[in-house]
C-alpha cells in the first residue's frame, strides 16, 4: 500500500492543546503528517511566522512522522506539491461544521483527488480556540491546560491588551 501523506493546515496563532491533540491523532493514522502554517493570512497574526514555526516544531518533536512547513496560495496546490492525498481538519462543535463543509467542498471542486478528513479533538478541548485563548490572556484570565506552558508564557510576554485584540 502506498504511503498516505496528509496536510494539517491552519494559522496556529498560537498552537493550542486542541491542535496538538489533533496532531497526535493524525500522526497515528497517516504515514506522514505535514502541519502547514498559512503565510500572509488576511489578519495580522499575534505571533510571527518564525515564532509559530518554532513553537510547533518544539511541541511536535516527539512525533517521528510529523513535520512543520508553511504555505501560501491555494491549499490544494500546496497539498499536490507535497504529494499529499488528504487534508486533516478538526471539528469541535456544530458551529465549525458550516465553514469546514464550505472549505472541504471548495477544495474538492479545485482538486477532487484530495480528500478532507475530519477528526474530533478530545472533549476537554472542544471549546478551545486560538482566538479565545488570546482574548482570555488579554483580559487577565488563565489558559492553563489549554495551551502548552511555553505558549502560555509567550502569550503573557506579548503583553496583550483589549486594544491589541481589536487591531
Ligand atoms: O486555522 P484556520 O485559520 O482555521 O485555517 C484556515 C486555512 C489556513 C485552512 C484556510 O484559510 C486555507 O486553507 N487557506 C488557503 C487558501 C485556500 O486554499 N482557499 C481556498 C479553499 S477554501
Amino acid at each position: 500500500m502506498k504511503d498516505v501523506i496528509a496536510i494539517y493546515p491552519g494559522t496556529f496563532d498560537p498552537v493550542t492543546n486542541g491542535h496538538l491533540d489533533l496532531i497526535a491523532r493524525g500522526s497515528k493514522i497517516f504515514d506522514e503528517l505535514v502541519v502547514a502554517i498559512l503565510r500572509n493570512p488576511e489578519k495580522v497574526p499575534l505571533f510571527t511566522l518564525d515564532e509559530r514555526i518554532e513553537m510547533l516544531e518544539r511541541m511536535t518533536a516527539n512525533f517521528d512522522n510529523v513535520r512543520i512547513d508553511t504555505f501560501d496560495g491555494l491549499l490544494v496546490d500546496y497539498a499536490s506539491k507535497q504529494h499529499a492525498s488528504a487534508v486533516l481538519r478538526g471539528i469541535r462543535a456544530v458551529s465549525d461544521y458550516e465553514y469546514e463543509l464550505q472549505m472541504a467542498l471548495m477544495n474538492r471542486k479545485l482538486n477532487p483527488k484530495i480528500e478532507t478528513i475530519f477528526m474530533m479533538p478530545a472533549e476537554p478541548y472542544t471549546y478551545v480556540s486560538s482566538r479565545l485563548v488570546k482574548e482570555v490572556v488579554a483580559l487577565g484570565g488563565s489558559v492553563h491546560g489549554l495551551v502548552p506552558a511555553t505558549v502560555e508564557r509567550r502569550l503573557r510576554e506579548k503583553k496583550l491588551t483589549r486594544e491589541t485584540l481589536r487591531a
